[in-house]
């Protein structure tokens, strides 16, 4: 990551982890339980991609970004709930994640289910409240976000596929359809929602919206990349789980040199619909260039 990334990110991600703060329920608060689960996952150290590209997003037009904060957790609440559920035994069945056991092997599967019904429920909320923009804007992007995190285009929808997916021959799937929607729909949401609450016009909108699909699908293709070639204490999770349980990975259906060369040609396309930003794209650039290169 080169040093005005790195900067951005000792500047932004203590801001997106206080407001979460702020934001969630504190562990002490009936039901206390439930607040602990959320809190447990919500701090266990994820890399906060998603409420950063808000944030980036936003700071396209507008560099003082704090009023983007509660939007950008929104972001990063319902990835966290998405990661609860898709470690649960009845999906992926993961017992790490973000380095520590999976929120339900440490508070069992009722309070994990719950935890992320909540962190959902709190994202919506927190958007609703987001006062800082006027109402038919923070409307748009409600529903931006339930549509992403949703069905049929959404996150919902694509972790269906990617469980009717499980142990198909893998030359009769859509995996690219599996990504840009389990993962992809989020990411591209989270930046494009950014961008638009900063300002931006509809035809930077639409650049902004491209570079996201893009950087989105590549983020799915290198995560399933590190699943085969990173070991767990690295990752935070359980590696080489995609094999066994034959999932729909670009590993699977193109081998490894060529998903790099894959995830290298969409981080380019991302790159050049930015091109016409100029120098206000710098950060949006420099995260492409670290998603791509990146080792967990
Ligand atoms: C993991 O996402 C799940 C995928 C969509 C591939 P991240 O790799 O962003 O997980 P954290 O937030 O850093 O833990
Ligand atoms: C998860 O994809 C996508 C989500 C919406 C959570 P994976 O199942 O590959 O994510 P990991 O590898 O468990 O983080
Ligand atoms: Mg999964
Ligand atoms: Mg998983
Ligand atoms: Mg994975």
């Amino acid at each position: 990551m080169n040093s005005e990334l790195s900067a951005f990110f000792d500047h932004a991600l203590p801001a997106i982890d206080a407001s979460l703060d702020r934001l969630v329920p504190s562990e002490s608060t009936p039901p206390a339980r439930l607040h602990q689960a959320m809190r447990y996952s919500l701090f266990a150290g994820g890399k906060r991609l998603r409420p950063a590209l808000s944030v980036a997003g936003f700071a396209l037009c507008r560099p003082d970004w704090n009023d983007v904060l509660p939007v950008a957790c929104a972001f990063e609440m319902i990835h966290t709930y998405s990661l609860i559920h898709d470690d649960l035994p009845a999906m992926d069945d993961d017992d790490f994640r973000r380095g520590i056991p999976s929120c339900h092997r440490k508070f069992g599967e009722a309070i994990a289910i719950l935890a992320g019904d909540a962190l959902l429920t709190l994202a919506m909320e927190t958007i609703a409240r987001a006062d800082a923009f006027p109402p038919d804007r923070l409307l748009r992007v409600t529903a931006m976000i339930a549509r992403a995190a949703g069905t049929p285009a959404g996150m919902i929808a694509g972790q269906v596929f990617d469980l009717e997916a499980e142990g198909r021959p893998i030359g009769e799937i859509n995996v690219e359809q599996i990504h840009r929607s389990k993962t992809g729909a989020l990411i591209t949401t989270a930046v494009t929602a950014g961008a638009f609450l900063g300002g931006v016009s509809e035809a930077e909108l639409e650049a902004v919206r491209v570079y996201g699909e893009r950087i989105g699908l590549a983020f799915q293709i290198v995560d399933d990349i590190l699943d085969e070639t990173v070991p767990m204490e690295t990752l935070g999770k359980t590696g080489g789980k995609d094999r066994d349980q034959q999932k729909a990975t670009y590993p699977a259906l193109v081998g490894l040199d060529k998903s790099r060369a894959i995830v290298a040609e969409i981080t380019g396309q991302a790159r050049r619909s930015i091109e016409g930003l100029g120098g206000r794209a710098r950060i949006l650039l420099s995260i492409a260039d670290y998603l791509e290169t990146r080792s967990h």
